[in-house]
């Protein structure tokens, strides 16, 4: 049993996997948190706390100066009697106003495996693999109970929480801020670095590090979804952690709207990390016998970096928040006509590149943007998911039948939240985006946002989806957002509720969802919205693979994947070659770098086949041939970062099988140098006594010598050059 409760000192152990989270119920009630990080045996940890009588730290109980809960360290504070710092929970009574709010122990269950929250996406777990502990606490004077989840997992060192709040009393209460996890760390054990992933689009999740400071930094996202701007993910890591060495404890988000991730240091070296729904525009009214859900937080201790913590977290999403068919089905190699053609097609062209697809070994077509309503650029049609039988005029079944028939699967683009002012949907229905009374609308990509906070919108895109799944043999669908909300505000809700549009929002997409993969679990859907700008757990649920960017740049993709991969596995990240001059960069760079570098993610194709030059298509061949025999290593191998495009010329990672015996290790070195030093690059997680075999190559070296000296990479003539090896013991 992994959760441990000393009723001795009213202690709770979690031993998840290589770690411990410790918890303790005060005297007075209140929660407190003991220590994260390596294990330790369950014990007597009271002299964890040392309480003192400090100037200015008021006192809930008078007749104890020593305590305050300023000085407290706690699982889930909250504000108006003695912490000054960051709430994870603020209410207001609609009786008489007060945002008073005091929290303490009632009860708590421990129960095996994991129950799932309702209406949100959440990793999940067998009663073998997970216990639950459900603390709950409670203000019976407010008529609040607060359920605080912890799942425990035997063989990955996470631990995941999240907060379920109940309306027990007769009043209504407003919800202004519900976080799902709150952790204080105790000042030996704690971060000194605030590690988080920022970025733009087309330039996503480059890797941020900063010092902590006094005060508060944090990342966060007020755009309607997680966002190209913020991940909602931050890790704190100790003075001195780096790629291999050192403990860092991450914080992730199964959530894809508003977040906040905030790190609070004091001037007493307390550390508050937190998480949760972003309490900006956010509101939710509780009536009396109602509960709310916080989405789910996802910890995850590693003593050994940032590498392990992202194998951590790469173990951990593989194999409990990915699901359904595609969790270990190989991911098919696709081709995209996206970049290809943008909206210029016709079923010829199309069926041209399927073809030349085929013959190389591709696997899947997908069809992007252009094939419905009328559209020919991206002023109109979004919301009317119907083909367009002028560039169509066989219809998409029979698109899709003749693409089958080359023995390529077929696949296709929608984006389901939007809605064109010129469609017809938006002529039917202008109440149906997202707005505020007569205020004029603001437009992104000349489009405007659904309202998703209405059953009867997501039930029209439904039908009209469903409708298309049912009667086209689709395989994969490419689900896409291309504009951030604004004007958040629904028809259907009232002035009170208002601020529940945003999370509403993301509640409805989650229903769509849930609704249309359960009803087609064959379907592979890959979500992206403008490329990596709502790469997050809450999408990946539904979505095992994500387009990354919309960058498609080669040497971009370094810095980009690189980023992504500190949580996200590679399984998880689309990742196509494109032609040069590049679209996004006008770089030009070889085809050969342009495949290795998309080898490490779900692979594809973003251009012409049928226009490549005889030495691109037998390049092509020959990467999709090795691409589909590394694959099942690729997808679920362990990752090790060697070299890092944000710190050096060169990028360089490798994955490496469960066994051991097998490694994919891919170099890039950027820019050329004359007179170039020799470049011997150790390897990680191999075994040390056995002999690796260079495929395709007659070498052979042992794993100490490979992770002791390194293997020597062959010096780089020109710009952009990439190196490639399959080494199997
Ligand atoms: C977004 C996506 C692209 C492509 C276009 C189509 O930008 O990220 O991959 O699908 O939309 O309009």
């Amino acid at each position: 049993m992994p959760i441990h409760y000393l009723e001795a000192h009213r202690s709770f152990f979690l031993q998840s996997a290589g770690s411990s989270y410790i918890c303790q119920i005060l005297p007075q009630g209140y929660l407190a948190h003991v220590y994260w990080g390596a294990p330790l045996q369950p014990q007597n940890l009271d002299f964890a706390f040392q309480w003192r009588d400090r100037p200015f730290s008021p006192n809930p109980d008078n007749s104890n100066r020593a305590f305050s809960l300023d000085t407290a360290r706690l699982e889930y504070p909250v504000y108006g009697n003695s912490d000054y710092r960051s709430p994870a929970i603020s209410v207001v009574r609609s009786s008489d106003g007060s945002r008073q709010i005091d929290l303490r122990y009632k009860s708590h269950t421990i129960v095996p495996g994991k129950p799932a929250l309702a209406g949100l996406p959440a990793t999940l777990a067998s009663d073998s693999q997970a216990d639950t502990l459900t603390i709950t606490l409670a203000d019976e004077e407010l008529g609040i109970e607060v359920d605080l989840l912890y799942t425990v997992f035997a063989e990955v060192p996470v631990i995941t929480r999240s907060a379920l709040v109940r309306n027990v009393g007769p009043a209504t209460i407003d919800l202004e801020r519900v976080l799902s996890a709150s952790v204080d760390f105790i000042p030996s054990v704690a971060g000194s670095h605030f590690v988080h992933l920022s970025g733009a689009w087309s330039r996503e999740r480059s890797v941020e590090v900063s010092p902590l400071r006094l005060g508060t930094q944090s990342v966060e996202s007020r755009r309607g979804t997680s966002s190209h701007q913020h991940n909602p993910f931050f890790a704190l890591a100790q003075h001195g952690a780096d790629e291999e060495c050192g403990n860092v404890y991450g914080f992730n988000l199964v959530y894809s709207g508003n977040f906040v991730a905030s790190v609070e240091t004091d001037a007493h070296d307390s550390v508050r990390g937190q998480i949760g729904i972003n309490p900006f525009d956010f509101g939710w009214k509780l009536e009396a016998g109602e509960t709310f859900q916080s989405p789910e937080a996802v910890l995850v201790f590693s003593p050994e970096g940032l590498g392990g913590l992202s194998r951590a977290y790469h173990r951990f999403y593989r194999e409990h928040l990915i699901r359904g068919k595609w969790k270990h089905e190989p991911r098919p190699v696709l081709v995209n006509n996206w970049e290809a053609t943008y909206f210029d097609f016709d079923a010829e062209k199309l069926e041209k590149i399927a073809a030349t697809g085929a013959e190389l070994g591709v696997e899947l077509f997908v069809l992007d943007d252009g094939w419905f309503g009328k559209r020919n650029d991206d002023t109109t049609s979004l919301g009317d998911w119907k083909i367009d039988p002028r560039k169509l005029p066989g219809g998409l079944e029979d698109l899709a039948r003749r693409i089958n028939e080359k023995g390529v699967a077929f696949g296709l683009w929608f984006e389901p939240e939007m809605i064109s002012p010129d469609s017809d949907l938006y002529r039917a229905h202008p109440d149906w985006c997202l707005h505020v009374g007569d205020r004029p609308l603001s437009q992104g990509r000349n489009q405007l946002v659904l309202d998703f906070s209405r059953a009867d919108v997501v039930e029209n895109i439904y039908d009209q989806m469903a409708q298309i799944l049912r009667t086209v043999p689709i395989s994969y669908v490419k689900w896409d957002m291309n504009r951030h909300l604004t004007e958040i505000g629904s028809a259907k809700l009232p002035a009170d509720r208002q601020k529940e549009t945003a999370h509403r929002y993301v509640l409805g997409l989650y229903a769509l969802l849930e609704r249309l993969t359960s009803e087609f679990p064959e379907v592979l859907f890959e979500g992206c919205s403008g490329g990596g700008g709502r790469f997050d757990p809450g999408i990946l649920a539904y979505m095992p693979q994500y387009w990354t960017s919309d960058n498609s740049d080669a040497i971009a993709r370094l810095s980009i994947q690189y980023g992504t991969s500190i949580v996200y596995p590679m399984s998880t990240m689309g990742a196509h070659v494109s032609v040069v001059p590049n679209h996004q960069l006008g770089r030009v760079t070889p085809f050969r770098t342009r495949g290795e570098v998309a080898f490490t993610g779900a692979f594809g194709y973003e251009l012409d086949l049928g226009a490549l030059s005889p030495e691109d298509r037998e390049e092509t061949a020959r990467q999709i041939a090795l691409y589909k025999e590394v694959r099942p290593l690729l997808m679920q191998g362990d990752l090790y970062r060697l070299r890092s495009p944000f710190r050096s010329n060169e990028f360089a990672w490798m994955v490496v099988s469960a066994d051991r015996r097998e490694a994919v290790v891919t170099h890039v070195n950027v820019l050329a140098q004359a007179n170039p030093t020799q470049l011997f690059l150790p390897l990680r997680g191999l075994d040390a006594a056995l002999e690796y075999k260079v495929q395709g190559a007659d070498v052979t070296y042992r794993g100490d010598a490979l992770m002791q000296l390194g293997l020597p990479v062959p010096p780089a003539f020109g710009d952009f050059i990439s190196t490639q090896w399959w080494l199997k013991a």
